[in-house]
């Protein structure tokens, strides 16, 4: 999977893109959907997860699998699935695990897009999810949500849009001492600043869509875990689910994933810097970042990450405020996705919840006043002039 005693600069440059033939140096795109044979082979066999042969592209593709292995290696995880978008992976993994009448816990600050497959989906199932809310005790707050009818919890830290942190390794032992099969939604840190396995997760899942891919141009999702858990996902989401990633797409993720630890080193430098600027602006009310020193996280993402990240949120004193900032932003386009070379900015709210009051929007854990910022790699003066200008005439 990568050679363990390497860095992670070496690995995401090399891992698990060896013996193709000719050992060229950007890995080839198998764009093919089958594999064809001289003689008759046991292709039932061959299709239940095997790594080794290739039969149908849905379920194994030596470009994607070479995704899937730098991936683990960077994850420092047994092996990795990969699927047609993050959303096909995150689902994936809870169909897997569940049973009509299973239950889940999950934090209450977690992807619109995942909120939703609990409401549409699980609930469609007879799957129940009780919420836990990141900002209490959590050591206090989970245990009682638990029943004998717990399968699995879920989590994100950062969370997406409010970055709020989570103690991963308080999360790990709880799972344990309950026997709940654990789930974290790594796309804000990627494994460059954080490896959850090492804390005890049992499965890793992400949107390669944000910095994995990290252009903006490719829609992905990957799962990272144990041998006998990935083969499942495999042998049973692939089969018949069918959400794979593309050969095209896998190897836009891997020739993201060969710069991951530069890009990430800058999204978080600049991110740091727009931080302390917004801090000290007066039409700012809160800053939510957690390499703040005043974000109720910054312990903890000390502890367990080795950058803050590169997105930042920030609140305004309205909604209003809101549309006039991002209407009057030049640099930073609005949209909805994140991690890309381009910066890019949203509000909830407005986006996506605007038939919603404000009371509303809390309700169900939307701040109506956040601007999600995703730094972008232009250099950061830009940033912060493009912020300053707007922020002066809104
Ligand atoms: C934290 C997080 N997880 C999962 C997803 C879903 O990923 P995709 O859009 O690739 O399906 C997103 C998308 O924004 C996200 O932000």
């Amino acid at each position: 999977m990568g050679n363990k005693e390497q860095r992670f600069g070496t690995l995401a440059v090399h891992a698990g893109e060896d013996g193709f033939l000719h050992s060229p140096s950007s890995t080839p795109i198998y764009q093919t959907s089958t594999y064809t044979f001289d003689e008759i082979i046991d292709a039932a066999e061959a299709m239940q997860g095997s790594r080794d042969s290739f039969v149908y592209s849905r379920l194994g593709n030596p470009t994607v699998q070479a995704f899937e292995r730098k991936l683990a290696s960077l994850e420092d995880a047994d092996d990795a699935v990969a699927f047609a978008s993050g959303m096909a992976a995150i689902s994936a993994v809870f169909l897997e695990l569940l049973r009509p009448g299973d239950e889940v816990i999950s934090s209450s600050r977690i992807y619109g897009g995942t909120r939703g497959f609990f409401e549409q989906i699980l609930a469609r199932i007879g799957c129940t999810v009780r919420s836990f809310s990141p900002f209490a005790d959590i050591r206090k707050e989970i245990p009682p949500l638990v029943n004998n009818k717990t399968k699995v919890i879920f989590f994100e830290t950062p969370s997406n849009p409010e970055l709020s942190i989570i103690d991963i390794s308080v999360v790990a032992a709880i799972a344990k001492k309950h026997r709940l099969f654990s789930i974290i939604d790594n796309t804000f840190a990627t494994p460059y600043l954080q490896k959850p396995l090492l804390h005890g997760i049992d499965c890793i899942a992400h949107s390669a869509t944000k910095y994995i891919g990290g252009h903006g141009d490719a829609i992905g999702g990957i799962v990272a875990g144990k041998a006998n858990f990935i083969a499942r996902l495999r042998k049973t989401m692939l089969l018949y689910v069918g959400g794979c990633l593309s050969p095209f797409h896998a190897w836009l993720f891997l020739r993201g994933l060969k710069t991951l630890h530069l890009r990430m080193e800058h999204h978080c430098s600049s991110a740091a810097a727009i931080a302390e600027y917004l801090s000290r602006h007066r039409k700012v009310s809160a800053v939510l970042y957690p390499g703040l020193a005043d974000h109720p996280g910054h312990d903890i993402a000390k502890k367990q990450m080795s950058g803050f990240g590169g997105m930042v949120s920030f609140r305004l004193k309205s909604r209003e405020i809101c549309r006039k900032v991002l209407d009057r932003m030049e640099l930073c386009k609005i949209g909805v996705s994140l991690g890309d070379t381009e910066s890019l900015v949203m509000n909830n709210a407005l986006m996506l919840y605007p038939k919603l009051t404000d009371a509303a929007c809390r309700k169900i854990g939307i701040d109506p006043h956040l601007i999600r910022l995703s730094t972008g790699l232009e250099d950061v003066h830009d940033i912060i002039a493009d912020l300053d200008k707007a922020l002066k005439n809104a």
